[in-house]
């Protein structure tokens, strides 16, 4: 799967791209990403980006020059490359659009803003779609371009060392995760739930189940009112509710 990240930092992307499991995908050729410095596409001799806004206000606009030029320079074919703009104002990215991305076919290039904001002309014209990562607002898009490219980059088959890892995940069946220990059995008297030490296989998934529609009722009802559909998952949350009785 190849991404691109256009952005005026690129040590910034580039040095989380080149540890652990992200640097391990691009060297085994699972991955690409290629970081391009928006300056390199400045139009004047200052290599400038912003500019003051139209109508007063405060901070600076990126211009829509440099954006343009290097999107139609080096992904000129449409169809061959989706342009993700990260902004708050885009629709919220989750679980399903990861996995959506993640089958996606075409580059995924992501033009992140600094400043105040982008020139709207650059997400009107040149983006295929903005997206946000959550309801708060960052200094710029380079972060969410490393979000996404992180949560997409996992479901891609190899990239986890085993497969099971990213299906179990909180979200992968659209529920939270149930909890995970590890040894010792005894850590200053708190015990590891016995089910787990019993080596009893159906026990320990109907546990693990529970929990993971218990955490899920408790934290994120509207996330279990929409994945716990299935006639055993309807009879496991009223158990629950029963024994919260
Ligand atoms: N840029 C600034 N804040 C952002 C957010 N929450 N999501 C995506 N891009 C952003």
């Amino acid at each position: 799967m190849k991404f691109s990240i256009v952005t005026i930092f690129p040590e910034m992307v580039e040095a989380y791209l080149g540890a652990s499991i992200l640097k391990r995908a691009i060297q085994k050729g699972l991955i690409t990403v290629s970081v391009h410095n928006l300056r390199d596409f400045a139009t004047d001799k200052h290599k400038t980006v912003d500019d003051y806004p139209y109508g007063g206000g405060v901070g600076m606009v990126m211009k829509p020059e440099p954006f343009f030029r290097i999107t139609e320079g080096l992904w000129p074919v449409r169809e061959e490359r989706k342009i993700l703009v990260p902004s708050p104002k885009g629709p919220l990215f989750d679980q399903e659009k990861a996995l959506a991305l993640s089958q996606d076919k075409t580059e995924l290039v992501f033009l992140c803003g600094r400043y105040e904001a982008i020139d709207e002309r650059v997400t009107e014209h040149l983006a295929d779609e903005e997206i946000s990562i959550g309801d708060y607002v960052l200094t710029g898009g380079e972060l969410p371009a490393l979000v996404i490219i992180d949560a997409v980059s996992r479901l891609i088959p190899g990239v986890l060392g085993d497969s099971r890892s990213s299906e179990e995940d909180s979200f992968s069946c659209g529920l939270l995760d149930y909890p995970h220990y590890t040894r010792p059995e005894d850590f200053r008297g708190i015990r590891v739930p016995d089910v787990l030490l019993s080596g009893n296989h159906r026990e320990i998934a109907a546990w693990r189940k529970k929990r993971s529609l218990q955490l899920t009722m408790e934290r994120r009802p509207a996330l279990a009112e929409r994945y716990a559909s299935s006639p055993e998952d309807r009879e496991i949350i009223e158990r629950i509710k029963e024994e919260q009785q």
